[in-house]
């Protein structure tokens, strides 16, 4: 439950409000939801609205902002109406009722697990997950009196046996980084809701595009906006959405902060007043294994199928033959490919999360979350495919010395092909 309220920018439009029945397609949303004329000026680009506080009317009108009982911006710490037109259109893309724009996913992330836990309390996760967020969850909440609770595996059958009476949530990626595990959204959201707790799901590596997670049953979906979202690796940013669907009236036992009355905001009761609301190089002998839910023989394929409409995103693993070392020189010859820790950008990028992300987890923990010391996860971008083949079969190459070159650009170029094909469905 988001706790606030703000005034519009303008008109604007939302996936709902179109043509009944008829929902907008996402790449209209994507271009025109939230936002549509400003009133004063006509501005058709979404204005920068640099001001850190906005006038009252009167005294009256002041106060009932401060009540929360009137729409309307105060302070830009609060809301803002440039940040409420991302947070409109993030919350239309996902199906969700509202969203919160922060500084970072991470960011995002410690809010979302901070607005449902307290003292004593526990999240059950999965262990397949970017590395920061596994560091906030097993170091730095667990500090908070909050403690991270992480099962075996992804399945909804490891995931229950760790839900007690104090657990405030189960938290997953859709599909987790790097391990590109397709979470299976249905079932967790089946097992959470059984036992009186939402679903949190990380959408950062799917995208809105690929998956809606509230549409399978998720409560809360969070972003890093850095990644795809934002899609040029520019600029920084995290949401949060709310699906506006979990009842938190029916648990009130549970979450006691959003049922008993807040003394900051003079004795408010949320509930009450918001209402309930890769082929890459795959059978290339320089490579020891792809991980791709692309592939029919990935455990996870049939995940892909089901959520992602086969499009198993542009995010891999994979192991270059010779373990630790040869991956070593496979990643220092990337020309193309950036050597860095992001994802989601125009560029290809590639990553050793075992050196960087992922460092400061334990061997056992490193494994648990798919990541062992060969592991390389690329990100591709949107180069000519040939120059990003061309780059990863030099790269190969220079890993391998000693091995013979191989033919490896073919299942690479498939993969791509594919994965254009099924981006222009
Ligand atoms: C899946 C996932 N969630 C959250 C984050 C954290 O986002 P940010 O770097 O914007 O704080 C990342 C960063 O890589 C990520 O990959």
């Amino acid at each position: 439950m988001l706790r606030r309220r703000r005034a519009s920018t303008g008109r604007h439009l939302t996936s709902r409000d179109e043509r009944p029945g008829e929902p907008m397609k996402r790449e209209t949303i994507a271009i025109h939801s939230g936002y549509d004329v400003e009133p004063t000026t006509k501005a058709v680009a979404v204005p920068i609205y640099q001001t850190v506080a906005y006038a009252f009317d009167s005294a009256e009108h002041g106060a009932a902002l401060f009540n929360l009982e009137a729409e309307g911006h105060r302070y830009s710490r609060i809301s803002n109406p440039t940040n409420a037109v991302l947070e409109r259109r993030v919350a239309a893309l996902e199906g969700g009722l509202e969203a919160l724009s922060v500084s970072s996913g991470q960011a995002a992330l410690n809010y979302a697990a901070l607005n449902v836990a307290e003292l004593g309390s526990n999240i059950v996760s999965v262990p397949q997950l970017y590395g920061t967020t596994h560091t906030l969850f097993a170091h730095v909440l667990p500090g908070q009196g909050i403690n991270v609770r992480f099962a075996e595996t992804d399945t909804p059958a490891a995931v229950e046996k760790l839900i007690d009476e104090r657990t405030r949530a189960v938290f997953c990626e859709s599909i987790g980084n790097p391990a590109g595990n397709i979470c299976d959204i249905e079932a967790l959201a089946e097992v959470a809701h059984r036992h009186g707790v939402p679903l949190i799901v990380d959408n950062t590596v799917a995208t809105p595009i690929l998956l809606r997670p509230i549409d399978h049953g998720a409560d809360i979906v969070v972003h890093s906006l850095t990644k795809f979202m934002g899609g040029h690796g520019t600029t920084m940013g995290g949401i949060i959405v709310d699906s506006g669907k979990f009842p938190w009236k029916k648990h009130a036992q549970r979450f006691p902060m959003f049922n008993r009355p807040d003394a900051s905001y003079h004795g408010l009761v949320y509930v009450d007043h918001f209402g309930e609301a890769a082929y890459i190089v795959r059978d290339d002998p320089r490579v020891d294994w792809v991980r791709y839910a692309g592939f029919p023989d990935s455990p996870y394929h049939a995940l892909a199928q089901k959520y992602l409409g086969g499009r198993a995103c542009s995010l891999l693993t994979f192991g270059v033959k010779g373990g630790f070392a040869a991956g070593h020189r496979f990643y220092d010859a990337l020309r193309l490919f950036k050597r860095l820790v992001n994802m989601g950008d125009a560029k290809s990028l590639a990553c050793h999360p075992a050196s960087t992300t992922h460092r400061q987890m334990s061997a056992e923990e490193q494994r648990k979350a798919g990541v062992g010391p060969e592991v390389i996860r690329l990100s591709i971008g949107i180069e000519h495919i040939d120059d990003i083949i061309a780059d990863l079969d030099q790269a190969l190459d220079a890993g391998q010395s000693t091995h013979r070159r191989m033919t490896a650009a073919d299942w690479f170029r498939s993969f791509a092909r594919k994965r254009h094909a099924g981006s222009r469905r």
